[in-house]
């Protein structure tokens, strides 16, 4: 598939997606969607790919929200109809078994703040804003905000910034919680990317595992999340990589990973 709304680089084992729609600051529509899938397909699908990396293009926007102009026109019955943004979860986050990181260039706003809390884990740029600033558009969020959002912040901050619809600067939302870092505007890629390519170079099997892992802690409850833990843990130390992982601290030398 070519796309017109994204770019995809390779940069070793890390895959790179840029947002690229920088007239409409990146607004997430249909296409962008379409093109997202495909682009987490393939990089799911590449053996040699490691992590992935999404981010927007240009300094201002990582992406300001769901494509307003595209939703104008639609009826309650044609969003209810196509259970409109449910393929952001069910194509994009459940079938991404992977790491990646989204790298927040300046907005993240609506669906942009919900796409980037999708990632694994958020690296900001010094000049990142989130928001949730549905509400002034006589509506709500669609794409996850108000459940991610919740639990990354709380339900205080979630609240005020759900009801007020106002921005939170990168260093709120690393004091909250939200962004794992915050780094400097131009250096923003070179650190995601070495991020990503940190974890490329982690046993595979267990960077899945451990994935698996935190997320669970967002579906269960602390009995299951413990229990389905230790059984993860268990199942790992049954690999090859495992072996290898305590051979090599023992030996005080690099792994040499299998992948399971
Ligand atoms: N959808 C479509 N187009 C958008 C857009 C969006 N979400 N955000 C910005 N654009 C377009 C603008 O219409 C403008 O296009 P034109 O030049 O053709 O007029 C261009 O991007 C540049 O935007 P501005 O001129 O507005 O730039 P600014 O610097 O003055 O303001 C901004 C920047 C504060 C981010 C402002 O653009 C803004 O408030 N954008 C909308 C943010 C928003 O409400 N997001 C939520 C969308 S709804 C949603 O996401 C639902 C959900 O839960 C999934």
């Amino acid at each position: 598939m070519s796309y017109e709304t994204i770019l995809v680089e390779q940069r070793g084992a890390v895959t790179l997606i840029t947002l690229n729609r920088p007239k409409a600051l990146n607004a997430l529509n249909s296409q962008v969607l379409d093109e997202l899938i495909d682009a987490f397909a393939a990089y799911e699908g590449d053996d040699g790919q490691r992590c992935a990396v999404l981010t927007g293009s240009g300094d201002k926007a990582f992406a300001a929200g769901a494509d307003i102009k595209e939703m104008y026109d639609k009826a309650a019955a044609d969003f209810y109809l196509e259970d409109f943004f449910s393929k952001w979860t069910s194509q994009i986050v459940k079938t991404t078994r992977k790491p990646w990181i989204a790298a927040v260039n300046g907005f993240a706003l609506g669906g942009g703040c919900e796409l980037a809390m999708m990632a694994d884990f958020i690296i900001a740029s010094d000049n990142a804003k989130f928001g949730q600033p549905e509400i002034k558009l006589g509506v709500a969020p669609g794409m996850g905000g108000s459940q991610r959002l919740t639990r990354a912040v709380g339900k205080s901050k979630s609240m005020d910034m759900c009801l007020t619809g106002r921005m939170m600067d990168a260093e709120e939302a690393e004091r909250s919680g939200l962004v794992a870092r915050v780094v400097p505007l131009t250096e923003l890629i070179d650190e995601a990317v070495k991020a990503a390519a940190a974890i490329a170079s982690m046993p595979p099997m267990a960077v899945q595992v451990n994935k698996e892992m935190v997320n669970a802690a967002f579906e269960t409850m602390l009995d299951q999340g413990l229990l389905h833990e230790r059984r993860l843990f268990q199942i790992l130390t049954a690999t090859e990589d495992k072996k290898e992982g305590m051979a090599a601290f023992i030996e005080k030398r690099e792994g040499n990973w299998k992948g399971r």
